[in-house]
């Protein structure tokens, strides 16, 4: 799995897809590094870059983290996740801080497919919030925004088809 070395850009964000099951092989840590590196250079708001990261790769905090969602099952099988966090003393809007944190998400979903890697961006945790972020021991002006699963997947779930509403549906007028 060579990844998708040479594929062009859009080809690599249509063929993008949630990942929810991982093989039982750790994440190389310089592919965690690269995801890290597709995060920091995210746009944002007067460059404020108000995204902090954990990294959790210990099996046991995984399992524990699992728990605080109904898909644990995602969480649970994944070797790596990255929790992302907003730093609220970087805000400047928090509006565009959060769409900020969007595009350093997209930008991790795209790097881990471009990697040959599968991850799916975990949004229900955030009901339970306040918890997570008491287990994870993260100060007050740290807010999660969301958790990151990340692992190597299935040749068929690669394959997996979506679908997106058409473009026409979309546009409200050309002016
Ligand atoms: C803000 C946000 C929150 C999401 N939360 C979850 C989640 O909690 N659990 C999950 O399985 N997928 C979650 N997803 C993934 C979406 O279900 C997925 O992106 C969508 O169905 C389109 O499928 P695709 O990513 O395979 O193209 C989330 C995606 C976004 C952008």
């Amino acid at each position: 799995m060579g990844g998708y070395k040479g594929m062009e850009l859009l080809e690599i964000i249509k063929s993008r897809r949630s990942i929810r099951n991982y093989k039982n092989k750790p994440v190389e840590e310089e592919n965690i590094t690269k995801i890290l590196e597709a995060a920091r250079w995210a746009p944002s708001g007067l460059n404020n870059q108000p995204w902090k990261f954990i990294i959790v790769q210990n099996s046991n905090t995984i399992k524990q983290i699992s728990k605080f969602t109904k898909y644990s099952y995602i969480i649970e099988k994944a070797p790596s996740l990255i929790v992302v966090l907003l730093d609220k003393n970087l805000s400047y809007n928090r509006e565009k801080d959060i769409q900020a944190i969007g595009a350093c998400i997209q930008n991790m979903l795209l790097m881990c497919h471009s990697l040959g890697l599968g991850a799916c961006w975990i949004g229900e945790i955030l009901n339970r919030k306040e918890e997570v972020e008491k287990f994870l021991g993260i100060p007050n002006h740290l807010e999660l925004m969301a958790v990151i699963t990340i692992g190597y997947p299935y040749e068929e779930d690669i394959k997996t088809s979506s679908n997106r509403k058409n473009l026409e549906e979309l546009i409200i007028k050309k002016i």
